[in-house]
């Protein structure tokens, strides 16, 4: 083995999600282990690079224990693009940019190569700045596993385990109180949490935001429930998911905003069945605790990954599962567009062939 005295740096990006810790210590490991490299944490995004006084050296020591720890040692943010940083100054906020202090702070610092963690927000700003020459290599994670070029986002899998446990408690208390129970769950564009969740742990309806749903088509959905007796509803709604603009009868409906699609729901079924109905918004239950073990092995893979293709100059790119490999694939292909739920997909396929109503029946 060849040891070169080369120096990287690790950022995590936008939404955190169980699984980056995980990553980080993979990397510092694979680094450490196989290129005796030193490697940097860059804290609260591209942030810590406008003020490189701020970062660290990630060693064994600092990353002990990291690997089941939810959130990101190095903290996120995703509010602070450093093309358009918002600068508050005597309460107003004005924006700057500081993408050039960025590349200056990586030169004091003396970075090679950048591993960046990433969804779609922070690897488009990782893009840009690999189109300015800095050498940079991605790690995808998301909970809404909504890039495109790989299977799975890291963070996914461990937010379906806790969607779907919600779906299954949400069940028994549904059917003693003979009601209709919606359950909210992250996704503004794409309902791959809400279809993945509410298929494993049975919901009877799934609204999700590639399929405008028809409040008749759901409540038509209970009504056949309850002539069969079942007299519970458990429906699964991502918070992207809407009706039309207009219901059957040509009546304006309103428009859920964000977070509100589940409030919205319930008072559109409130206002056609005399069921009672409550609501439970997950929100970041979802990206918090420990990463399940589908993660930790996923975030090993990226990470050692993520520092052979710098071993191997290949900037540009993002690791990918493909299958059962792990391959790379270039950033700016894997960022656009949002990759959304097709309507061919195999699971939206079976969950409709098992009788889940995704409110598009007529
Ligand atoms: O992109 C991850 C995500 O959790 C989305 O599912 C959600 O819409 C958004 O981030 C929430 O962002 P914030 O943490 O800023 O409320």
């Amino acid at each position: 083995m060849t040891l070169s005295q080369r120096t990287i740096g690790v950022v995590t990006g936008g939404g955190d999600c169980p699984g980056l810790n995980a990553a980080i210590r993979a990397i510092v490991h694979a680094g450490k282990r196989q290129h005796g490299w030193k490697v940097i944490g860059v804290p609260d995004s591209f942030s810590g690079l406008i003020w490189p006084e701020k970062c660290r050296e990630l060693t064994f020591e600092s990353t002990r224990g990291i690997l089941p720890l939810g959130g990101t040692i190095l903290g996120t943010t995703n509010s602070k693009d450093p093309f358009a940083f918002p600068v508050v100054e005597a309460g107003r906020t004005s924006v700057c940019d500081y993408s050039q202090r960025c590349i200056e702070g990586i030169r004091q610092l003396g970075i090679e190569a950048l591993i960046v963690i990433g969804g779609n927000g922070t690897l488009a700003i990782a893009e840009r700045f690999a189109r300015c020459g800095v050498n940079i290599v991605a790690i995808p994670k998301t909970i809404d596993n909504d890039l495109q070029c790989t299977d799975v986002t890291l963070g996914f899998d461990s937010a379906l385990h806790i969607a779907t446990e919600a779906v299954d408690r949400l069940h028994s208390t549904a059917e003693s109180h003979h009601r209709v129970m919606i359950v909210e769950m992250m996704g503004r564009d794409a309902g791959w949490i809400a279809l993945y969740a509410g298929t494993a742990g049975g919901a009877d309806v799934i609204l999700i935001p590639e399929i405008p749903f028809k409040i008749e088509s759901v409540c038509a959905a209970i009504r056949r429930r309850e002539a069969l007796g079942r007299t519970f509803t458990v429906i699964a709604i991502a918070e992207g998911a809407r009706m039309p603009e207009r219901d059957a009868a040509g009546s304006p409906l309103p428009k859920a905003a964000p977070g509100q699609a589940a409030q919205t729901l319930m008072h559109a079924i409130r206002e056609r069945l005399q069921k009672e109905v409550r609501v439970t918004v997950l929100g970041h239950l979802q990206r918090g605790g420990t990463p399940s073990p589908a993660d930790r092995i996923l975030a090993a893979r990226f990470g050692a990954a993520a520092v052979d293709l710098v071993q191997r100059d290949g900037y540009g790119q993002m690791v990918a599962l493909r299958g059962t490999k792990i391959e790379a694939v270039p950033i700016a292909a894997a960022i656009d567009p949002v990759r959304l739920v097709d309507l061919e997909n195999d699971v939206l396929q079976t969950a409709r062939a098992i009788g889940i109503n995704f409110g598009d029946e007529s």
